[in-house]
């Protein structure tokens, strides 16, 4: 445990887990003199990268909500994809006397600075998604796998493709393909995780033709796409087939998107250019990455092809849990301590699970699950 961060540990334990102490009063503010420790109110400062995206509302929502419901008092901030302004708010945050920060970084490497500042004040930081980079001042990180989340992206373009069947198995399919690749942006530090599990599943079927890319472009600098930015993601679309594909006179197969809003963007070009307006009429097999509810009703209306959920209530409990450790003076439990190098130190990291969503398991994986209702997958908006 760092220096200053033990306050009252026993009571901002009690007090975080909701526990009762002998002789104390319960609550943010209550105090009771007899039992010799003080509840005081735990803060968690949560600082998410924008609100354009559904996937961080959600993930801001659950993070609040649990952290209230263990006893936490909450200061949850979106930064707009800003990175002066996510500096800001952290060390807004800071003064104001956060004792624990939940961070999901815009640039993974910007945030050195605020986050010295909070480590000398004895603030654990938990990195929220995406890992911090380049700082000794992270001290947990929770996540999903993401090496597997871009192995699945590129087995659902597989499937959707005809090379794989549900389990993933090939099915002696020979039939050559066309595709394209895009990947998220350069800052992240998911983004070579999820284009290195990506490709590493599409080599084989590239080096024996069974998939082509007639651009060329695959390296990960070239494909890649500043702050996961749907009209950004549309414009490269929209370039490659004027270099490329004769306007949308040729024959193009799959693309390979990861983030949903990258998959809008890319449809959004195909459809303009004339590929048609579903699968069947001709539009190519699109991955993607988040259940956003907008894709979720294209996947169900057969446009899109698939996402990958990662329930963000999980990595919300994940984070959740790793504060609890942080304010009853103990350590997270990590299930990874070698994959996530910060270029300082590997960070002990939490990894969490993932699924390809495809129409046929819509309803067993999201609607089940309570993550969106039957109607908000038909109107594709949260309700
Ligand atoms: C997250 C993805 C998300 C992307 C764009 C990544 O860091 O891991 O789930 O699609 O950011 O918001």
């Amino acid at each position: 445990m760092r220096k200053n961060f033990l306050r009252t540990t026993a009571a901002i334990g009690a007090l975080a887990l909701g526990v009762s102490l002998a002789g104390c009063a319960t609550g943010a503010s209550g105090g009771g003199s007899d039992g010799g420790a003080t509840a005081e109110a735990v803060t968690v400062g949560v600082a998410m990268p924008t609100e354009t995206s559904e996937r961080w509302i959600a993930d801001g929502d659950a993070v609040k909500s649990q952290l209230e419901e263990a006893g936490y008092e909450v200061d949850l901030q979106f930064a707009n994809d800003d990175i002066p302004r996510q500096q800001q708010q952290l060390d807004q945050m800071i003064t104001n006397g956060a004792d624990i920060l939940i961070v999901a970084s815009i640039d993974g490497t910007a945030l050195a600075a605020q986050l010295a500042n909070a480590a000398d004040k004895g603030i654990p930081i938990i990195a929220y998604d995406r890992l911090i980079n380049g700082t000794e001042d992270v001290d947990f990180y929770v996540t999903f796998d993401n090496y597997t989340v871009g192995v699945q992206q590129a087995q659902s373009l597989l499937r959707g493709l005809g090379f794989l069947d549900e389990n993933n198995e090939e099915t002696g399919q020979t039939d050559p393909k066309v595709i394209e690749i895009f990947a998220g942006s350069p800052d992240d530090n998911n983004t070579k995780f999820f284009y290195q599990g990506a490709i590493d599943t599409l080599q084989p079927f590239l080096d024996d033709g069974r998939l082509t890319i007639p651009s060329g472009q695959v390296d990960m600098d070239t494909v890649s796409t500043l702050r996961w930015d749907q009209a950004t993601a549309q414009k490269r679309m929209e370039d490659l087939l004027t270099s490329t594909y004769d306007g949308g006179a040729k024959p193009l197969d799959g693309v390979l998107a990861p983030y949903d809003g990258i998959s809008r963007g890319i449809i959004t070009a195909l459809e303009n250019a004339g590929y048609g307006s579903t699968i069947e009429a001709g539009l190519p097999i699109l991955s993607g990455q988040d259940a956003e509810i907008a894709s979720v009703k294209m996947i169900n209306d057969g446009v899109q092809y698939a996402t990958i959920f990662k329930d963000t209530r999980k990595l919300a409990a994940q984070a959740v849990e790793a504060a609890t450790a942080y304010a009853e003076g103990e350590e997270p439990e990590a299930n990874d301590s070698e994959t996530y190098d910060n270029g300082v130190k590997v960070v002990p990291s939490f990894l969490l699970e993932s699924d390809i969503v495809v129409a046929d398991n819509i309803s067993s994986l999201l609607i089940d699950s309570g993550y969106w209702s039957e109607e908000e997958v038909a109107a594709g908006v949260a309700q």
